[in-house]
């Protein structure tokens, strides 16, 4: 039997309703807040994820599924290495939504200069080459938002509300919610701080493993988020990126965290918060669930370097993305099913003979322009058995059409849990369901 990829799921039933619902919430919520809906396609050129989430990055390095046309697959595989390919000819599948839509932003002229800002937010599958796990998957999706455009730190503080606010919609209870936040500097001060991290992880080399030796070089500020527990003791006492700020970056951070409390979010400021792409400037900002054990559920923050890295005019931009399979789980611990019951159905029965099957089957016609979710029997069921399909169906009721019915002109009209029976002219079917399931 063919098997799925490991790492990916289908979505299908209740699990598919629970991603629609958590499409129809961020609709409602995001376009509240004036953002649209953008996608952007799931192949881009390895470029653009290279130059916007970071070469340095896990992301980039070790989990990119890289992508190739079928005609070049032998010449790739038999020199080894993508390395002579155009860099056209480079392709990889979306790790993640950000890059791709600043690129789109960039290549469509979005922003242009001295226009309103852009506020977008997707709903799209991502693709990781991470090791599978409870909460860690290949292929996952991600709800998210890129705001292009506003510098201002009420931006930052809105994006963490609106968040906030959408986990809450989502049915989590605000108590189950860490919000950590924190500012990682810009172009102005970053480096010196990137310097110092490396030169403490340095002088601290013997205490390390092999991996923090190695982020040392690339990405010093990676040694944070390392998961050997001796590495986290020994950053426990490194220089922290909120001490080593500009002014500005400094005030930034103190107008958004005044912004949150002026809204009652409240968050838990965490220093070491450094987040896996490399794109971030000032405010960045992770969500868990607290005992869920399943890892961040939602993150996200500033990066107002990113479009110029895409070929665009300097832009600020800011954004976050949420976790669709982690959300679920952590939901189901809280007793919470996003995806809901099944929703319920008219069935539509009748009794043998080619009038009453035709009477059902204009009857099915007129119910669904009526918006009623109908069912029929499509097997030559006898009636009993066409009952038992309705409740198979959960229907909350049964439309009978027999041979008394459709000489006079009604229909019987079943309720599926009390089994009360009523007859209601044919003509007023429609409008006597939807009253009933109202
Ligand atoms: P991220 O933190 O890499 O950020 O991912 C956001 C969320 O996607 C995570 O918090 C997690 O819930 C979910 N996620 C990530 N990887 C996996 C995986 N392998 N399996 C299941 N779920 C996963 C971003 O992707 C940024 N683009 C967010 C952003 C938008 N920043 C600014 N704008």
């Amino acid at each position: 039997m063919a098997q799925k990829v490991q790492g990916t799921e289908d979505l299908f039933g209740g699990y598919m309703r629970a991603w629609q619902r958590m499409q129809d919430v961020a609709r409602e919520l995001f376009g509240s807040y004036g953002f649209d809906m953008i996608e952007t396609p799931a192949i881009e050129q390895v470029d653009t994820f290279v130059h916007g989430i970071g070469e340095s990055t896990d992301v980039v390095r070790k989990e990119m599924f890289r992508v190739f046309s079928g005609a070049l697959l032998p010449d790739v595989l038999e020199r080894g290495s993508e390395g002579h390919l155009k860099p056209r000819q480079r392709m990889a599948m979306r790790p993640e939504g950000t890059a791709g839509v600043v690129r789109a932003a960039v290549e469509n002229n979005f922003v242009p200069q001295g226009a309103a800002p852009a506020k977008l937010w997707y709903a799209e599958a991502m693709f990781r080459g991470e090791r599978p796990q409870k909460g860690r998957l290949r292929q996952f999706h991600q709800v998210g938002v890129e705001w292009l455009g506003a510098s201002d730190p009420a931006a930052d503080a809105e994006c963490i509300i609106m968040l906030m606010e959408y986990f809450c919609r989502l049915g989590f209870s605000r108590e189950s919610l860490r919000l950590t936040i924190n500012s990682m500097g810009d172009a102005a001060c970053r480096p010196a701080y990137r310097d110092k991290v490396r030169a403490f992880i340095l002088d601290h080399a013997e205490e390390m493993c092999e991996d923090c030796l190695e982020r040392a070089q690339i990405n010093p500020l990676r040694a944070f988020d390392c998961k050997n527990d001796h590495c986290r003791e020994v950053m426990a006492d490194a220089p922290l990126a909120p001490d080593n700020l500009c002014d500005e970056c400094a005030a930034h951070y103190a107008a958004v965290k005044r912004y949150l409390d002026a809204a009652g979010v409240s968050y838990v400021e965490d220093p070491t918060l450094v987040r896996g792409l490399d794109y971030y400037t000032r405010t960045v900002f992770e969500v868990e669930v607290v005992g869920a054990g399943v890892g961040a559920i939602g993150g996200g923050g500033r990066y107002d370097g990113l479009v110029e890295l895409e070929g665009g005019k300097p832009t600020p931009g800011l954004g976050f993305a949420v976790g669709f399979e982690r959300i679920c789980l952590a939901l189901a611990e809280q007793g919470v099913d996003l995806g809901g019951e099944e929703p319920s159905c008219v069935y539509v029965a009748c009794t043998p003979g080619e009038d009453t099957r035709a009477a059902a089957f204009e009857t099915c016609l007129a119910l669904r322009s009526a918006g009623v979710r109908t069912e029929a029997d499509y097997q030559g069921r006898s009636l009993k058995a066409q009952f038992k399909q309705a409740d198979k169906l959960g229907a909350r009721l049964c439309a009978i059409i027999g041979s008394d019915e459709l000489a006079a002109g009604v229909v019987t009209l079943r309720d599926m849990v009390s089994h009360e029976q009523v007859q209601v002219p044919a003509a007023e079917l429609a409008e006597r369901v939807t009253a009933r399931l109202a």
